[in-house]
């Protein structure tokens, strides 16, 4: 149970101190994520670097579980190349779906969601900002193969 404190505490302390919070000027990929069930709202900008994510900014409006996941999204996937990025968004949907349940070290922090899996009306929420950056990551991988043909 003193887990269970913990992660509860990581939850809050991303939603009342969001990391990455505001948006960027210039982005190479603007996304904006809506569950209509819930009306949580989130969008998220992007600036690349080559192949790596060089900059994240993220707005949003919602429950303590959107929010804190879009958080702790930013911090996990900033710096990171689109593959790396791509294997975090991977392993913490299986996570949150139940699928597993550890993660790989240096992801420790996403270990505070796990809580979610075990309810299922939550799942979507937890995952509504990874769902749309996997389909952004994926779309700019083609988009980036195409303009280097
Ligand atoms: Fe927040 Fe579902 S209640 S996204």
């Amino acid at each position: 149970m003193v887990l269970d404190d913990l992660y509860q505490e990581i939850l809050l302390d991303h939603y009342k101190n969001p990391r990455n919070r505001g948006v960027l000027e210039q982005p190479d990929v603007h996304l904006d994520a809506k569950n209509p069930f819930c009306g949580d709202e989130i969008t998220i900008d992007f600036t690349f670097d080559g192949n790596r994510i060089k900059d994240i900014r993220f707005q949003g409006e919602g429950c303590v579980i959107s929010q804190a996941s879009v958080s702790l999204l930013t911090e996990s996937v900033k710096g990171k190349t689109i593959e790396e990025a791509q294997a975090v968004v991977e392993q913490f949907t299986k996570l949150i779906k139940g699928e597993i349940d550890a993660l790989d070290p240096e992801l420790e922090e996403l270990m505070a969601m796990q809580g979610v899996s075990a309810y299922p009306t939550r799942v979507k929420c937890a995952l509504l900002a990874w769902n749309t950056l996997k389909k952004a990551l994926s779309d700019y991988k083609q988009k980036d193969k195409v303009n280097h043909a």
